[in-house]
């Protein structure tokens, strides 16, 4: 593992992301619908219902709640991701529900597979890596002809804030994983975290070791780069020049400035 993988790393096995609270088939199926993945499925033109029979890669799974999703949806599912106990929470959740999901632990740029996937979701995951284009590279070769590439970055414009917050956190409590914590606690949120998930919520966002940021027409140049032709964006834009420019600084002030945009290989 090099330096930031292992970094990362150590942060995601104390505190599995997202860790959502998964208590039943509606929250699988239907809450993780309507809050999320409709719109990530929208950006690549994809309906929950032809998700049935398609090889679907999830890399960075995390805890692995999109994975499950997707399998609920009837698709063949691989997942990777780094983190031993995120991915033990990924086995148990499907489990629960019945659910087959080949989770591998494994480095995105270490996963070996001479199988092509009908779509690729990598959603937060190539900002906390060392080489996010090199790793886009990687997973974009594995996906078919026709087939969907979805990624999940933070936005160099739309995260200004944060990382202003980022640097303030790293001034007061270093880079101790549990020292940020304690930190964020008590001056960001005034009171002790009132779940798991707004504790895992709170280490990724505050006390994560290492991201980076990207524009909206650097990812549209990897994607021409890879052969991939961009369907959508969320959240949603035109992504002409001047509105891409516009719509990155709005970001700065809603989003905390994560994007999802998707491609189709040709
Ligand atoms: C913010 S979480 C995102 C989880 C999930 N994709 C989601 O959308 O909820 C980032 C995940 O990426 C994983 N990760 C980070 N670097 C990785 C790498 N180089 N290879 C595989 N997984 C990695 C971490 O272990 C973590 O589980």
């Amino acid at each position: 593992m090099d330096k930031i993988a292992c970094s990362v790393n150590s942060l995601y096995e104390r505190y599995p992301y997202p860790s959502l609270p998964i208590r039943n088939e509606n929250d699988l199926s239907h809450k993780l619908h309507a809050n999320i993945m409709s719109k990530i499925l929208k950006t690549a033109g994809i309906d929950q219902s032809s998700l049935q029979g398609k090889d679907i890669m999830d890399a960075g799974c995390g805890t692995g709640e999109k994975s499950c999703y997707f399998a609920y949806h009837g698709a063949k599912v691989t997942s990777i991701d780094l983190s031993c106990s995120s991915l033990a929470k990924g086995k148990k959740l499907a489990d629960t529900f019945g659910l087959k999901v080949d989770f591998n632990r494994c480095d995105i740029k270490d996963f070996k597979t001479q199988k092509k996937f009908d779509h690729i979701f990598c959603l937060g995951v190539l900002h906390h890596t060392n080489d996010p284009y090199g790793r886009f590279c990687i997973i974009s070769d594995m996906c078919k002809p026709g087939g969907t590439i979805t990624i999940g970055l933070y936005n160099s414009y739309g995260r200004f804030v944060h990382r202003a917050k980022r640097a303030w956190i790293q001034l007061n409590a270093g880079e101790d994983i549990e020292k940020r914590m304690e930190f964020v606690e008590r001056t960001i949120y005034g009171r002790k975290f009132k779940n798991t998930h707004e504790q895992t919520y709170a280490a990724d966002k505050y006390a994560n070791p290492y991201e980076s940021y990207h524009t909206i027409n650097e990812v549209i140049e990897w994607f021409n780069k890879n052969n991939i032709t961009y369907t959508g964006l969320y959240p949603y834009s035109d992504i002409g020049v001047f509105q891409s420019f516009l719509t990155q600084l709005k970001w700065l002030k809603s989003r905390n400035g994560f994007f999802i945009i998707s491609g189709r290989k040709n």
